[in-house]
């Protein structure tokens, strides 16, 4: 799936700076929660929701396999015929509903005589008291039903029977049910919109990663493939999409009447239950040409369609696809290729198979209203999707623990299909700054967790959901990243090729993708100093992430766990005793040297050893996992390089530079002033992906300092940087009257005007409040250029009061775009007058006013701005029953409390902070971890603060040239 909780450019940088306050391990509380982990793991059996038949249960061990949250391995999927009728009004006690029937054909592996299969808030026809009907296949004779019940902790239907099924027989068990369609955006759920005044209804489906089961019974584990036969009945001006190409025949059905038709679709491939999708709708669609290979759609509101937002998607398809089929080797596993663009959908993008799901904002793109960073999303998400259609579904590994592969790698990919789309965009450069930085960031926390989890630790739901987190999907990334670097990307492609051949319709884990790319490295005649497998298990079965330190005095190369907090110690054995095998690659004097491989804790490269005027610098476009510090004499060849020809260190070089330093200072391994430093050059630097890393990083003492004395000097310094590049700007783009051609210069531009209009650059303000002016007179003729709307709505919001908000507010109502609506549910968050926060906060949760896919990222929006951060913890706090309970289904509980609490840093927050975990222990879910981090990063950011404020405020006096002050 896409991530969770894909959101702006900016926000992706609030929530790096969040990750980067930094991790004191408080022992006491870790043990806290792991032990109410355990706690829950193994809590008895409870009470059943009321109308479902429960068999009583004893807590006493051993459990029942009912009990149990996998399935145990007597019976095995064949297919399923699975009939659904959604209802797109609701009935007379005011439910949507829908209802429908299955039969499913298993075989018995091990004799037993229970049947197990996953059911979940669904309610059964009862048939002779028993809720299914089993019978033989192929001449087996079924067993009688002696008992069956739902068994709701486990998500399970339970029918237990008088006499076993046999090993090597067939069988096949019909149900019929009803379930809720409710708007809870998992399982069959329903989405709302409205076209022209009229309110429309969208029955949809979000099944990954455990909702399968809310939409009919199956076996739900991604290892349990079989073959769907689908049908959804509707009503006839809808149109129904699932996984393969439908055929329409006319639904006869006296009590349903004529309004209604059915549509079937061809048997899928076999596959997981997972990655299944029903859709009713009334959309549009465009398509590729009728004579193409593969039949590609995109779906959605008609509106929509209309205007062409769909136009952008359909035509990177093509290319993507044929992009994977090159990388891969294999071709499209499919007849058709359909994406569909959702008003409510949690997530990203799903990978359905054939049928893609996304939000709004990630498939459609509008070149009038939507920003280069919208397009940008578009590519990478469908690229990211379409890597999915080999990788993850075509072969899917066995368990959830092994998430981490198939996030890891489609994010990963998603890169390369993009750069193939978009030339010249610099995807493979941006990749770092996108993914990589983010979570060096939160790896080097010590509440942080290996890649790879053991299978059996996830178990329920909640655990499964709790691994879509920035660690799977970045670090997963990062490494395979480094491993195609180092393996060569063309060794790494051919075997990705073999796996994918070998396991497809099949199931994996991760070791059988490192067989065949040891398999390709062999054949090619790679060299590496152990075997693909001994260097990975380094970098997924432990935690975290090395720092490298380079003595260029003596050429001793040393490695050391990087922790930000580095007086914590981490109470997570690992076998490899936190030491990496270590792929050094550096430039000395301006060109690449032999790659060294870094296997013990020390090691010493004589080459490494520099005269007077030489400088290096290791790990080239961050290729590697890890970080780099250095003697003192060569940061200072460094800055000294940067301040002169800073073009003779490579781009994403001079990213990770400021990077790591300020890492390494939040570490205390060098000081603060020296990480400050690297920002001098930026003077001189027109690039964005340098400009963007010292922004992200300052944004930390923007937090901690924005209320104190430190804020004037600070804001001077910047000013005083951040001149030159709006002039650049001014003068690149003909006094703002054109748009940068450049894709990341268009990023940088954004930078100047924010941080020009945030530090008071003369001309800023003037230019961004006159913009929204001219808009406000004349709003059906909005000329603000796409790139620039966030920052101008932004500036010009925190600039006005009332009128400017409700001007905004009435646009995002008639929005019809949703990457506008999203800049504009952003911007309202920048006003400075509490009533308009507060009142925006109601809102949230108000679904008529804000959807719910959008409450939380609202929250958090409001949560960044300093006038709004309590305002925004207050809220949650007194409201969490209700979010808790009202909002689940989504993954963002988790992020709702990380961007809540980010700013956090005296003693007074962190006894909130605790008193919070106390109330709400039993309905943290996926927020659990979450509250822990956000627990460590407070008492580090408190003695941060302590330790920096002098050194930072007499650091930015220094700088500030006297004419200012
Ligand atoms: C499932 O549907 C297919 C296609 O309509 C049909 O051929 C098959 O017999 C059905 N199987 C069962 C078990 O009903
Ligand atoms: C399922 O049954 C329960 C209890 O009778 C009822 O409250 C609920 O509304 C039913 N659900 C549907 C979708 O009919
Ligand atoms: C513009 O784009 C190219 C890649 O197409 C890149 O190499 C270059 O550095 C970019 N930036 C500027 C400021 O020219
Ligand atoms: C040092 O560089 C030389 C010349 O490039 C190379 O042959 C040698 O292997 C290098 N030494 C190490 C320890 O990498
Ligand atoms: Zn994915």
């Amino acid at each position: 799936m896409g991530k969770g909780f894909f959101i702006s450019k900016t926000v992706a940088a609030i929530c790096v700076v969040a990750a980067i306050g930094a991790a004191a391990t408080i022992i006491a509380l870790s043990v806290v929660y792991d032990q109410e982990k355990s706690k829950n793991l193994d809590a008895p059996v409870t009470t059943a929701e009321p109308g479902t038949t429960t068999q009583p249960t004893t807590p006493s061990t051993p459990k029942q396999p009912w009990q149990l949250y996998r399935l145990p391995d007597s019976l095995s999927p064949v297919s399923y015929n699975v009939t659904l009728r959604p209802q797109l009004k609701p009935n007379n006690d005011g439910l949507y509903i829908f209802s429908g029937h299955s039969t499913v054909v298993f075989t018995c592996v091990k004799e037993t005589d229970l049947i197990l299969i996953h059911s979940n808030k669904l309610n059964f026809t009862m048939f002779e008291g028993h809720h299914a009907v089993l019978r033989g296949v192929d001449g087996a004779s079924a067993p009688s039903l002696k008992t069956s019940w739902l068994e709701v902790p486990t998500q399970y239907l339970v029918i237990q029977l008088s006499s076993p099924l046999q090993a090597g027989s067939t069988y096949e068990l019909f149900t019929e049910f009803v379930g809720e369609l409710a708007d809870d955006l998992g399982g069959f759920y329903r989405s709302e919109y409205e076209d022209d005044g009229v309110k429309k209804v969208v029955a949809t489906t979000q099944m990954q990663p455990t909702d399968a089961r809310k939409a009919f019974p199956c076996f739900d584990e991604p290892a349990m493939k079989a073959v769907f036969h689908v049908t959804l009945i509707h009503p006839h001006e809808t149109v129904a999409l699932s996984n393969s190409m439908n055929y329409v025949y006319q639904y006869h059905s006296l009590i349903i009447g004529d309004a209604t038709r059915g549509t079937s679709f061809e048997p899928t491939e076999i596959m997981s239950t997972y990655l299944l999708a029903f859709i009713v709708c009334d959309f549009g669609y465009v398509h590729s040409d009728p004579g193409a290979e593969i039949l590609i759609r995109v779906w959605a509101r008609r509106k929509a369609i209309e205007e062409g937002q769909g136009a952008y998607a359909l035509e990177k398809t093509g290319p993507i696809l044929s992009f994977f089929e090159k990388y891969y080797n294999i071709s499209y596993p499919l007849q058709k290729s359909d994406q569909i663009a959702l008003p409510d959908f949690s997530a990203g993008a799903m990978e359905n198979w054939g049928l893609i799901t996304y939000r709004e904002t990630a498939l459609l793109y509008n070149p009038t209203v939507s920003s280069n960073g919208d397009k940008e999303r578009v590519a990478t998400i469908i690229s990211h999707e379409l890597a999915h259609m080999w990788f993850g579904n075509l072969v899917t590994t066995r368990w959830w623990n092994d998430l981490w592969l198939n996030e890891g790698f489609a994010t990963y990919v998603s890169y390369l299909g993009a750069n193939y789309a978009e030339p010249n965009w610099n995807m493979k450069e941006l990749i770092v700054l996108n993914e990589i930085f983010d979570v060096l960031a939160v790896d080097a926390l010590t509440s942080s967790h290996p890649l790879s989890s053991k299978e059996e630790d996830i178990m329920k739901p909640e655990d499964i959901n709790a691994l879509f987190d920035t660690i799977t999907y970045n670090k997963g990334a990062a490494v395979l990243r480094m491993l195609s670097s180092f393996i060569t990307e063309d060794v790494f492609s051919k075997g990705l090729h073999t796996y994918l051949e070998e396991f497809k319709y099949k199931n994996t884990v991760y070791q059988d993708l490192w067989k065949h790319l040891q398999m390709a490295v062999d054949e090619t005649g790679i060299w590496l100093p152990h075997s693909v497998e001994a260097i990975m298990n380094r970098w997924i079965l432990q935690m975290g992430f090395p720092v490298v330190t380079i003595d260029t005095k003596t050429g001793n190369v040393i490695q050391k766990h990087f922790l930000l907090d580095s007086d914590s110690g981490v109470n997570r054995p690992s076998d490899f005793n936190y030491e990496w095998f270590v792929p050094i690659t550096w430039i000395k004097n301006g060109a690449a040297e032999d790659q060294f491989w870094l296997l013990d804790k020390e090691a010493t490269n004589s080459n490494m050893t520099l005269g007077a005027d030489d400088w290096l610098v290791a790990n080239i476009d961050m290729n590697g996992f890890y970080r780099v510090n250095y003697d003192s004499e060569n940061w200072e060849r460094l800055l000294a390089k940067l301040g002169t020809q800073h073009k003779d260190i490579p781009m994403i070089n001079r990213a990770q530079i400021i990077d790591d330093a300020f890492n390494l200072a939040r570490a205390k391994m060098i000081d603060t002033t020296l990480a400050l430093r690297t920002t001098e050059f930026l003077k001189e630097e027109v690039e964005y992906i340098p400009w963007q890393t010292a922004i992200r990083n300052l944004d930390y003492f923007y937090l901690m300092f924005d209320r104190s004395e430190v804020y004037g000097p600070m804001q001077a310094y910047i000013n005083n940087q951040v001149e030159p590049l709006f002039k650049y700007f001014e003068t690149l783009t003909d006094h703002w009257t054109k748009i940068p051609d450049n894709h990341t210069d268009q990023y940088n531009q954004v930078i100047a005007i924010s941080w020009a209009c945030k530090t008071g650059v003369p001309g800023c303000k003037e230019l961004t409040t006159t913009w929204f002016k001219e808009w406000m007179q004349n709003p059906d003729n909005n000329r603000i250029s796409a790139n620039l709307r966030s920052t101008v709505y932004c500036n010009a919001i925190a600039e006005g009061g009332v009128v400017e908000w409700d001007f905004a507010w009435s646009m995002y109502k008639n929005a019809t775009i949703a990457s506008e609506a999203n800049k504009l549910l952003r911007a309202l968050s920048c006003t400075k007058e509490p009533w308009l926060l507060n009142r925006y906060l109601e809102y949230c949760l108000d679904p008529e006013m804000i959807r719910k896919q959008d409450a939380s990222a609202t929250i958090v929006y409001i949560a960044s701005n300093p006038v709004g951060q309590s305002l925004a913890w207050d809220f949650i706090r007194a409201k969490w029953d209700l979010i808790f309970n009202d909002y689940s289904g989504g993954f963002s509980f988790g992020r709702l409390i990380d961007g809540v609490t980010r700013r956090f840093s005296s003693e007074f927050e962190y006894k909130q902070l605790l008193q919070f975990k106390e109330d709400n222990t039993d309905q943290l879910g996926s927020a659990a971890a979450s509250l822990e981090q956000a627990l460590e990063r407070t008492k580090t950011n408190m003695d941060w603060v302590v330790l920096n404020k002098q050194p930072v405020l007499d650091w930015f006096t220094s700088q500030i040239p006297p004419k200012d002050y």
